[in-house]
This record gives structure tokens, sequence and C-alpha cells, in this order.
């Protein structure tokens, strides 16, 4: 079945990003979280891009002078909303925004930030300061790529650049200078089957997504028998190990 993007996400409002029960093992030292402290000062303002129901931004960002969390989806940020009344924090909003067509002003933000999500390196020049930074982290083809194998199918399995060189080269273009882009390779261990297959019923690893396509989510059912085998030869003495492919950019105006 395909579904718009808009719509799959808008119903996952109600779960959160931040709680994937899963350990996971970093086998570089990039941490993005570490990264937007190490640039943000207590003048900054930061918009975060695709911030789904801002859990990573309440919890991660520092105090600073404005936050902005922006999401396409309504029910996201209808989230985002309540969770930040619980959290008590000050100079934080959030408003429904496509990273597409961004309405922010222009050079106006320190840093943009953007998790796991769509992209317009151009917009995201336009609305930084002159020497801002643009600080992301994206879900690479090579993610995940023994079970998109086994089920020959899932999120960028079919594109030919990898999200990563592609994001590069128009980060490159928008006229940002001193571009770094870091692989980043974590291991994450499952401690049971269901928690694996609840995780991949969520999440849109095996998802037929391509850059080279549109934004329909097809969402065919997880074959249970490949499934067992990829649990089969995946068990460790520290759970089911699903290997996880980021990429870190890090990019100043
Ligand atoms: C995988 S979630 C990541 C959420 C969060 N940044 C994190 O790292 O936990 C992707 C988010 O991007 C949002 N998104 C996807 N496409 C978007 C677009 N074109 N404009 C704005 N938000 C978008 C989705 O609604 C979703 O909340």
């Amino acid at each position: 079945m395909n579904v718009n993007e808009h719509e799959y996400y808008n119903d996952l409002a109600n779960w959160s990003f931040d709680e994937f029960d899963y350990v996971s093992e970093n086998y570089t030292n990039w941490v993005y979280e570490d990264k937007i402290n190490e640039y943000a000062n207590i003048n900054s303002r930061i918009l975060d891009l695709g911030t789904a129901g801002g859990e990573k931004l309440l919890k991660h960002f520092p105090d600073c002078a404005e936050i902005l969390g922006t999401d396409f989806s309504e029910e996201m940020i209808k989230t985002a909303n309540e969770n930040l009344a619980r959290s008590g924090r000050k100079n934080v909003h959030f408003k429904v925004m496509n990273n597409l067509e961004m309405t922010t002003p222009d050079e106006y933000f320190d840093i943009v930030t953007a998790r796991h999500t769509i992209i317009d390196a151009k917009q995201i020049y336009k609305t930084l300061k002159p020497g801002g930074h643009l600080i992301l982290r994206g879900v690479d083809k090579l993610d995940c790529w023994s079970l998109k194998k086994m089920f020959s199918r899932g999120q960028a399995f079919h594109d030919v650049k990898p999200i990563s060189q592609i994001d590069y080269e128009n980060i490159l273009e928008a006229g940002f200078k001193d571009v770094e882009l870091v692989p980043l390779h974590v291991i994450e261990y499952f401690k049971s089957k269901e928690k694996l297959y609840d995780f991949l019923l969520k999440v849109p690893i095996l998802m037929d997504i391509s850059e080279e396509e549109s934004n329909e989510y097809d969402s065919m059912p997880i074959d249970y028998e490949l499934f067992e085998k990829y649990v089969s030869e995946n068990t460790t003495e520290k759970g089911i190990k699903l290997i996880r492919r980021y990429y870190g950019i890090v990019a100043k105006k």
C-alpha cells in the first residue's frame, strides 16, 4: 500500500522518535547533539527542521536566545507543543513548515539543524546569518544494508547516488564552505525479535523510498520468514544486531 509521506508522519505523531528500545554502540566520535552544543552559545538562534514531536530538541539543545522547531506534519507540531508545555523550557517555539518551502526570515538563524529529514540546502543558506552553521545527520544508503539486501528493498535501496553524496554536493552548490561530511558507524542491539519487529513496523527502513522517486511511502507487509532468517543470522550475545550507517555534516555560511 502506498501512503503519502505527510500522512505517514501525521499518523506517527503520538509516538516518540526518542523512545526506541535498543542499545547503541558508536564506532565514530562525531555526535550530533555534541556538535550543536559546540557551535551554540547563549545568544544563538537555532532552527530545527523536521523536529517531529520536538523530543530531541527539548532534551538536548542548549538554552539560548531562541529555538524554533518546525515540521510539515500538523499532528507532530501539536505533539511538540504538548511536550514543550510539559518541559518548562523557555525561548522555544514550534510551527508547521515544509522544509522545501521555508518561510523563515533571511539571515536570521545562527544554526540550522536537521536530523533524519529532507532538506533544501539553498533555502537553509538563505535563512542563516553569514558565518552561521548547518548541522545535519542523515540516514545513508548503506544503512541496514544486510537487512535491506535480504528483503531486496528498503529506504534508498535503489538509489544510484548515496543520499550523503547528494546532500554534500547540494550543500557545496548552495555556497557553504568548510563542509565536513563524516560517515557514522553505529550498531544497534535489540533485546528481542518482537522489539525489532515493532521497530521495523514504525520506521521506514524497509519501505521502498528512493531519492529519485516521489514522496510515496510503500508500506509492504514484512515477510515473517525472511525476518526470522535475519534474526537467526544476526543474534549475538548483546542482542539482535542491526548495522546502521548514518552521516553527519557541518557546513558554514
Ligand atoms: C524520522 S523523523 C525525525 C525526527 C527528528 N528530527 C529526530 O531526529 O528524531 C522525520 C521528520 O521529518 C518530517 N518531515 C519529513 N518531510 C518533511 C518536509 N518536507 N518538511 C518538513 N518536515 C518534514 C516528518 O514529519 C518527521 O517528523
